[in-house]
């Protein structure tokens, strides 16, 4: 389970503190599918990098199941990301000169993963992503859509059970953006939690529960 409670995110702006995120209140149980919504510049991704314990925050208190959130150092954070969160960012995030097993691979070299075993792994979550073919290609040449499979392929690799996925169809066309989003169908029907930022009431229609965020404050 997630829970913030009255959580804000606040940055300094020309000397004034500009409120990212507003008391923020949210649960997200084992096991659901949520869809964050919000116009640009709402606190989307600012939400979901809070999640996923990649951003700090100014006020309020974070559990991630029994763990208070703010209590962790910067090892500790690190350590509960890679056991728990899987990321799809917003960029995708890919390093694109590099081949698509190499990009799988990544999450594992900071977990003391024996290299062949990361290797079968980095294989083993591109096939689940169909991906398999094309696991010696960069991902510089390959189109939205499969680049995103390999985005997903890195997200479930360290088998974690959250995923968060901003904007992950956000340039994609609807067939794909629909392939993509009965991968993560499938994911969250395996247990897994996903929480998935998008503009997009196709996306946002997968999901069990929409949660809309307007300047920060989360209004419905
Ligand atoms: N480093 C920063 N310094 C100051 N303000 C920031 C910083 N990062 C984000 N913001 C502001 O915080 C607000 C929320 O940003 P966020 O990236 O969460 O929006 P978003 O809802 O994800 O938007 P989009 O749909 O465009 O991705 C925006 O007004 C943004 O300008
Ligand atoms: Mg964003």
């Amino acid at each position: 389970m997630l829970k913030l409670e009255n959580v804000s995110k606040i940055y300094v702006v020309g000397g004034k503190p500009f409120y990212a995120l507003r008391d923020v209140s949210l649960e997200i149980g084992d096991g659901e599918m949520v869809a964050v919504r919000g116009r640009s510049g709402a606190g989307k991704s600012t939400l979901l990098h809070i999640l996923g314990a990649l951003d700090t925050f100014e006020r309020g208190d974070y559990w991630m199941d029994d763990v208070h959130v703010n209590e962790l150092n910067s090892r500790q954070l690190a350590k509960i990301r890679n056991r728990k969160i899987g990321f799809v960012l917003q960029d995708f995030s890919l390093i694109n000169h590099k081949t698509a097993l190499y990009n799988v691979k990544a999450p594992m070299l900071f977990n003391n993963v024996p290299y062949r075993q990361m290797k079968s792994k980095a294989m083993q979550a591109l096939c689940e992503m169909h991906m398999e073919s094309q696991a010696k290609k960069d991902v510089v040449n390959m189109s939205g859509g499969q680049r995103q499979r390999v985005a997903i392929a890195r997200a479930i690799v360290n088998d974690t059970p959250i995923i968060l996925a901003d904007e992950p169809t956000g340039n994609l066309d609807s067939s794909t953006a629909a392939e993509i989003m009965e991968i993560f169908k499938k994911l969250n029907g395996e247990g897994k939690t996903v929480v998935i930022v998008t503009h997009d009431d196709a996306v946002a229609s997968y999901c069990h529960r929409t949660i809309t965020i307007s300047d920060g404050k989360i209004i419905e």
